[in-house]
């Protein structure tokens, strides 16, 4: 298992390791070299060998070391901090974002990072603004807010030091059908004896403001207004709410906007009831009185248009409604960044815990995005939230159940995929606030090597220098734009492959140089490739082609009279003759002037049968069988020349005695024969000889004795008488 899982590494390293490499060396400049991950170039004059393309320039930087490269580009990325002022939540100075202002190097295809930390300061300033709906159902909500003030302030006291409110109102478009013809004239429009304002699209009453007397007294000051159709024109309110920053007073700190409504809303394309089909504009169109005074000039905003809006100006909604439109309000509020619905009861006296409610729900979320990113930068987060929670290659950063003064920290991820002419910027920012991190961002696309030099003497006066390489004026092409152009070789590339032979990609075929579309050879080689070696034909005798031929391109050309891979043989074949018109005795064949025997034979001229009795048994045989008639004896004795000599050799075979014995020279084969009685005989006398001899000795020896014995007693007889 292990060894299988080093296997696959090592294996993935070298599909990487190759890939780089090989997609380097297909770049020709710097700058395009330097465009690709991982690719670095080599400006070291003289770094290549002549004809070799520029392209060998681009190599891993790793590679260039290998090389030998004494002056290697490779561009760093980096990331460098600007403005990096640290965390801090006391009132004065209260930084919740860190960094402020980065700068980043990237190259392409190679992805930085940066942390970015985030800590919510607790008391931090809210600016808090209320946008009432003063349509004719919200009068007893009016009469509580007029008692609420106070209540909402020290609920806003228990969350921040610093806590601003301001106040507006909505109802709608004065056109029918949005509202009554009378509504509009009159100036109180109420039906029976309630006091009524006439309608307006929406009026804004109250500059943000800590002052809480201003603002009871402003709202005690308000009557409820009357339209005729049941949505109104809320999102004219939230619209001027949030553009007319100036106006409203909203200053750089948690804006909330508080959105009260018992009804639904107009969006963008109802005003053509009334005929109005210019779109919302999205500017602040306030008069001194603070009213919306063109608010019939133009269309109701479109949500999508609103909800842009709200993120850029970083206000947060809460849509404090009635229980009616709930469900419509969730979806709205799902399309709107840093909102949340509230229920509100039907007289809005649960207003102040719904705000601190939804205050607390939208501060115990972080979304960290980026803005005006240019287009071909990938930026992705990873968070690591407070709760242990952790995210990786985000679309945005996010945390959730966030507390007040605990840091949380996102690692962003910036990569491009494309060049930048001049530098470029973007901006993260958590939803909601103003704080923000500013980013510039330089591509480094380009080789600064300050050695550009027109008409170059490196370069033969045709083309320019720079980073190490030439690039040739027209009509020129190689190196160091030593080449004139020609039709077959008009580029580099071109010229190295008429250097290339068809299938290879060995340019020269490593023995020789490439110029000008012609290869240079190295020492011995020669062709048009250097594919011709030659000393690397066959040896024999230590000797190259046996020194009986010439070596070209690897094969020997033999001299006449030889022959073979290393002409070793020398095709004359007078040592094997062995007759007019025989070879090898018509046993074997001639090879480099020796015969080589069929395996029956041996003998320099295969004259020797390994098996003589089935080569000459027959005719020797028949010789001796008819002595007197020879000539039948001629087939099977062809080519031989039988001898009879009572000296032959004793030769028997197998199933018959047949005495004879073979010799050859490189004439003829001479057999030597004889009958087999005399052999016989001789046996017979030789053992008789043997015979004879044995017994003679024995009796002269026994008459010797009794000779001896018969002498010896006579003398004793004669003695002792
Ligand atoms: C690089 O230089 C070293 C030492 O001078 C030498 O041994 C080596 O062969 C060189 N490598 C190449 C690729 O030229
Ligand atoms: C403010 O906080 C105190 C204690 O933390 C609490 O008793 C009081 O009710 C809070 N006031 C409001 C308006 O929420
Ligand atoms: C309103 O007018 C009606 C008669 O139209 C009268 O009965 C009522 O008392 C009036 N209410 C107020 C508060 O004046
Ligand atoms: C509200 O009504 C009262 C009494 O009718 C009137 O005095 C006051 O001017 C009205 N306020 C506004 C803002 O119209
Ligand atoms: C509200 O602010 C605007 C712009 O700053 C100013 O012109 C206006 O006088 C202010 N209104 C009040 C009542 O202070
Ligand atoms: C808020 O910040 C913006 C840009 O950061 C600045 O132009 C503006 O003057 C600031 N407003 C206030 C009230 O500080
Ligand atoms: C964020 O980083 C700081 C300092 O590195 C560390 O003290 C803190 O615990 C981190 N926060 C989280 C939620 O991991
Ligand atoms: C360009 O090259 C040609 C041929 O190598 C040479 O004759 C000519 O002088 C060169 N041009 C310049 C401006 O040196
Ligand atoms: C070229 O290809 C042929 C057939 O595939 C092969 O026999 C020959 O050796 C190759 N030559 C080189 C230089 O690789
Ligand atoms: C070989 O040929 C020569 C001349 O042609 C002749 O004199 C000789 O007898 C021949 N030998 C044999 C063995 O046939």
């Amino acid at each position: 298992m292990l060894r299988r899982q080093i296997f696959t590494v090592v294996f993935m390293f070298c599909i990487l390791f190759q890939g780089t490499e090989g997609q380097c060396s297909s770049k020709l400049t710097c700058s395009e070299c330097v465009q690709h991950a991982g690719c670095a170039w080599c400006k070291q004059r003289g770094f290549l060998s002549p004809g070799q393309p520029d392209r060998r320039r681009c190599d891993t930087a790793e590679g260039l070391r290998r090389r030998n490269c004494s002056a290697i580009i490779d561009p760093t990325p980096d990331v460098q901090s600007i403005v990096d002022t640290e965390l801090g939540s006391s009132l004065e100075n209260v930084v919740q974002l860190r960094p402020q202002k980065l700068h980043l190097k990237l190259r392409v295809g190679v992805p930085q990072t940066f942390k970015v930390a985030f800590k919510r300061a607790e008391g931090y300033p809210i600016d808090l603004y209320f946008l009432m709906d003063f349509s004719l159902s919200m009068i007893d909500d009016l009469e509580n807010m007029k008692k609420l003030g106070h209540k909402v302030m020290s609920a806003l006291r228990n969350v921040t030091n610093a806590a601003r409110i301001g106040f507006g109102a909505y109802v709608d478009k004065r056109e029918i059908p949005f509202i009554t013809s009378s509504s509009d004239s009159l100036s109180n429009p109420c039906p029976e004896n309630k006091t009524c304002q006439p309608a307006f699209s929406f009026k804004h009453f109250l500059n943000l403001t800590d002052n809480m007397e201003d603002f009871e007294k402003e709202v005690s000051k308000q009557n409820i207004s009357v339209n005729e159709d049941l949505p109104e024109s809320g999102f004219d309110g939230v619209m001027q709410v949030s553009v007319c920053e100036e106006e409203i007073g909203w200053g750089n700190v948690t804006r909330i906007l508080v959105y009260l409504s018992d009804g639904l809303f107009h969006s963008a394309g109802d005003g053509r009831l009334a005929g109005i089909v210019r779109p919302n504009d999205g500017k602040c169109h306030l008069n001194k009185d603070g009213l919306y005074e063109t608010s019939e000039s133009y269309d109701y905003p479109s949500i999508a248009h609103l909800s842009e809006v709200l993120a850029k100006k970083n206000i947060k909604i809460i849509f404090a409604i009635t229980d009616d439109y709930q469900d419509t309000y969730q979806e709205l509020s799902a399309v709107i960044p840093q909102s949340v619905v509230g229920i509100l009861e039907s007289d809005s006296s649960n207003v102040v815990q719904l705000i601190s409610d939804a205050y607390n729900d939208l501060v115990s979320k972080l979304i960290l995005e980026h803005h005006k990113a240019p287009a071909g930068l990938d930026i992705s987060y990873s968070s690591e939230c407070s709760d242990g929670t952790q995210s990786y290659g985000q679309k945005r950063g996010e945390c959730r159940n966030l507390d007040f003064d605990q840091q949380i920290n996102f690692t962003v991820t910036v990569s491009t995929s494309v060049c930048f002419s001049h530098a470029r910027s973007f901006t993260i920012r958590p939803q909601g606030l103003t704080e923000e991190l500013s980013v510039t961002v330089e591509t480094l696309c380009d080789c600064d090597c300050r050695d550009t030099e027109r008409r170059s003497s490196y370069c033969h006066g045709n083309g320019t220098y720079a980073c190490g390489a030439c690039s040739c004026d027209e009509g020129y092409v190689g190196q160091t734009c030593e080449c004139e152009k020609q039709q077959n070789a008009d580029s580099i590339l071109s010229m190295e492959a008429l250097c290339t032979p068809f299938n290879s990609t060995n340019t020269c075929s490593g023995h020789g140089s490439c110029l000008c579309g012609r290869c240079i050879c190295h020492s011995h080689y020669r062709g048009q490739y250097c594919q011709c070696d030659d000393t690397s034909c066959n040896h024999h005798k230590n000797l190259i082609c046996g020194g009986n031929g010439r070596c070209n391109c690897g094969t020997c050309e033999c001299y006449p009279n030889y022959e073979g891979p290393a002409c070793e043989c020398s095709t004359i074949t007078d040592e094997c003759q062995t007759g007019n018109d025989s070879i090898c005795s018509n046993h074997g064949y001639c090879e480099c002037n020796q015969c080589i025997c069929h395996p029956d034979f041996k003998g320099k001229h295969c004259t020797m049968s390994l098996y003589p009795c089935l080569q000459y048994g027959a005719c020797v045989r028949c010789r001796l069988s008819n002595v007197l008639e020879k000539e039948n004896c001629e087939e099977a004795c062809s080519s031989t020349e039988l001898i009879h000599s009572p000296d032959a050799r004793i030769f028997s075979c197998d199933d018959e005695m047949v005495f004879f014995n073979v010799e050859s020279n490189s004439e003829t084969v001479q057999i030597f024969y004889r009958e087999k009685h005399s052999i016989f005989q001789r046996a017979m006398f030789g053992t008789l000889v043997i015979f004879c001899s044995g017994v003679g000795g024995v009796v002269i020896l026994g008459t010797t004795m009794i000779l001896t014995y018969l002498v010896l007693l006579n003398i004793y007889y004669q003695i002792v008488p």
